[in-house]
This record gives C-alpha cells, structure tokens and sequence, in this order.
C-alpha cells in the first residue's frame, strides 16, 4: 500500500484503535477552572480536533500534584477524584465525535514557580532550573517520592474511571519525570540517581503502581532522545530508556526533545517570538510599559536561538529508538507537511506521526490532508503560541499581537 494511504489506515496502540497514525501531540491549552476541571471551551476544542479526524487526542499536560502545577494559567488537574464526572462528559463528547482521547500527566518539578503554585518547588536534586531560577528546589525525599508515584498512578486510575483511553507519562521537556532521567538535573547518589535504571526507576515505580491499581489500562510515555544541556540526555540512553520503558509494560514512546531553558528547541522556529515575549513572558513583567521598545531592541543577543534544522528534528531519534522496541513509536517535532509525516512512517522511522503547533492553527488538518485540499500546514513556526499561554488561553497569532500590546 502506498505510504500516503497507509497513514490515513486504522491503527491501534495497545487497546486503542486509531482511524489513522496522525495524532494531535500533548498542547497545553490554558482551557481549564481554577479548581482544574475543563472548561466548555476546552471541550469544543477536542470535539472540533475529533471531527476533524485527528486519529488520537493527547490531552495537554494534567497536574498530578498541586506542588507540580505548571506556572502557565489554566492548567489541567486530575489529583482530585471530584474531578471525575467533568472529565468523564469530556471524554464522552469526544468519543461521540470519532476520536480516542488520552491524558498526559505531568508532575512540573522545578519547571514551575513557587509564587504560582504556592508550594516549595522539587526536584530530583537542590539546584536551580537554568530558566526558572527564582526558587532554588528542594531536593524530594524517599517518602516525598512515594508520594509523588501514587499520585501518577491514582491519576490514572482517575483517568480510566473518566472513560480516557489511556495516559500518557509526560517524560520530556524538563518536567519532573525527565528531570530524574536526566543527569544534568539528577544527582542523587542513593537508588534514585546514579545509573540509567537509578534514574529510570521512578518511571518504573509509577508503571508498576498503574499496573497494580488498573490492570492493563493503556500507559504511553513521551520521552526525550536528547536535549542540549551540558551532560544531559543523550540519544543513547534514551534507547535504553525506550527499552526499560517497553519492558515496563508501556503501551508506546513518543520521541521529542528539549527543556525550557534551551529556549526554541522544544518547538523549533525561525525567530524568536519577541513581542510575545515582552508581552507575556513573566521575566519582563516587571519592566514598565514605556521602557518595552528598548528592550526589544537590547534583549535578541541574550536570548537563545533555535536550534537547527526546524523540520522533522526528532526523526533520525525515532528510527534508532523504534529500531530497539517493538511497542508503537511516535514522532513528533517540525513534521507539519503530508510528506513529512508520510516520510516518517515509511523505511522504520515511525510507526505514528504527532502534532502540536498544526491543529492550533488548523484543527481540522488531518481531514483536510485525507481530502486532499492541503498537503502543507499554515503553521509559519512563528512560536507566539507557545510564549503567549503564559497569559491567555491557546490561540494561533500568527506573528502577531494586537498593537495595544506590541512592544
Ligand atoms: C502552545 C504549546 C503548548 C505545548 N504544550 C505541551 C504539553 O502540554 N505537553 C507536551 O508534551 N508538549 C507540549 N508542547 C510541545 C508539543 O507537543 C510538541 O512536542 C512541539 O510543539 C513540537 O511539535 P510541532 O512541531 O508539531 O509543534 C506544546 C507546544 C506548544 C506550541
């Protein structure tokens, strides 16, 4: 079968049937009640990406912990059985409008801030985050981190209770559990830190946990190949990883890359989104409104660039790492192209494709790759999307912001 048809063919993962291996990539959406249930807003938002034929939905990262919400506004939560009847009409709606759906959940560790969350930041070890460097964390304890397993596994039981076709353990980007995989972030001597199955071991904790709790649920883990920190992730530990992972019981790995403080590499672009920046980014709220044009003017040569190339980065990682698992492997990072993603699942790269910053822009994508009436998405990369939910809900700018708000 050709490769294009071949995408636009049902597939499964573990349990879940996919009509195709298009997914829609974790995006924090800022959609969410201060007590963290999801909003009416959010809810239109997953049935407009089911009906327009996303093959799964991947929910934006959902706290486990209050002590690990994300400083973003809006966040969701799952760390409160109440919370369960709302999920469960989310679920229902979505289902009804042709999508799996599954939960990502996140625990933030020192990638958050204290003055958000109004809770002490943790971390695998004391020292501070290179981008979040307001608080310096504390080091978790052993019971600290029996905390936080059973907080990930009654997550999932949570989310199984709401009709979600499964969870996915967010292990990518700086958070909590990549924090403990990485050796850049995680120093600890005793039997948290130290080797990779050391580092691993709270992810082995928190799958055993799950198992124990929910049988057979479908648990995806979305994992770092690499990142650019001075001694941190590597991608040959990451296949080590993928495979400790596969014999875990997780049900599939999806690859990306990168932490907050790389700046753009996480979500790679052009430019960097600079009026959002001053706009939104809470570094600069301090800084006076008459003040913003000079510091639009002084501030690019401080600030990171992204790495390059800016398209289907994390492909090369996905083929060494599906090359070591037979458990589904899914790419995401820069594929926005109906030839990208057909690319990707051709020759033992990927079994499934992921994306986040096309269905901003476009929800319907997928349905209009299928038709045939677009084979490029709109995304520009301009990134405005990724720096501007530190103030508002999840919205395309493109490359752009009101003038009342330009620096
Ligand atoms: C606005 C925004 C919010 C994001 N939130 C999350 C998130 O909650 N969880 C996650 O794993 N990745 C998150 N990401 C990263 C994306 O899932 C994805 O890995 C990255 O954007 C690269 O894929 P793309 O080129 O298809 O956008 C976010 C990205 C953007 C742009």
């Amino acid at each position: 079968m050709p490769e294009t048809l071949r995408i636009f063919e049902p597939a499964a993962i573990g349990s879940i049937a996919l009509r195709n291996r298009l997914i829609r990539s974790g995006t924090h959406e800022g959609m969410a009640e201060a007590d963290g249930a999801p909003s009416e807003a959010l809810g239109e938002l997953y049935v407009k990406l089911a009906k327009g034929e996303a093959g799964a939905v991947i929910t934006g990262y959902a706290g486990v912990l209050q002590q690990g919400k994300s400083s973003l506004p809006g966040m969701l939560m799952m760390h409160s059985d109440a919370l369960v009847p709302a999920y469960r009409q989310l679920v229902q709606s979505v289902h009804r409008a042709g999508a799996p759906i599954v939960m990502q959940l996140a625990h933030c560790g020192r990638q958050t801030r204290s003055a958000v969350t109004g809770k002490r930041t943790v971390a695998p070890s004391a020292l501070k985050d290179p981008f979040f460097t307001e608080d310096l964390p504390q080091e978790l304890s052993e019971s600290d981190i029996h905390q936080i397993i059973e907080a990930f596994s009654d997550a999932a039981v949570r989310a199984r209770a709401s009709g979600f076709d499964g969870v996915q353990l967010h292990g990518s980007h700086g958070y909590l559990l990549a924090q403990f995989l990485s050796p850049f972030s995680n120093r600890r001597s005793d039997r948290w830190g130290g080797s990779t199955a050391n580092r691993f071991r709270i992810v082995a904790e928190i799958m055993k946990s799950i198992r124990r709790k929910v049988g057979d649920f479908p648990v995806l883990a979305k994992i770092n190949a690499y990142d650019g920190m001075k001694g941190g992730m590597r991608l040959e530990e990451a296949v080590q990883i993928a495979v400790m992972l596969e014999k875990a019981g997780c049900s599939a790995v999806e690859v990306s890359s990168g932490v907050i403080a790389e700046g753009l590499a996480i979500m790679r672009g052009p430019k960097m989104p600079l009026d959002a920046l001053i706009a939104a980014n809470f570094k600069f709220e301090a800084v006076p409104p008459v003040f913003r044009p000079v510091l639009k003017r002084v501030l690019p040569p401080f600030l990171p660039s992204s790495p390059k190339p800016y398209r289907c980065y994390n492909l090369q990682a996905a083929r060494e790492i599906k090359a070591a698992v037979s458990i589904p492997v899914i790419v995401v990072g820069g594929i926005h192209t109906l030839e990208d993603a057909t690319a990707a699942i051709s020759g033992n790269r990927a079994d499934f494709v992921s994306m986040s910053r096309p269905f901003i822009i476009e929800p319907s994508i997928v349905r209009k790759f299928r038709e045939g009436k677009q084979t490029i998405s709109k995304c520009t990369m301009c990134n405005y999307c990724a720096i501007m939910i530190e103030k508002e809900p999840l919205r395309c700018w493109s490359g752009r912001l009101p003038e009342r708000s330009r620096a």
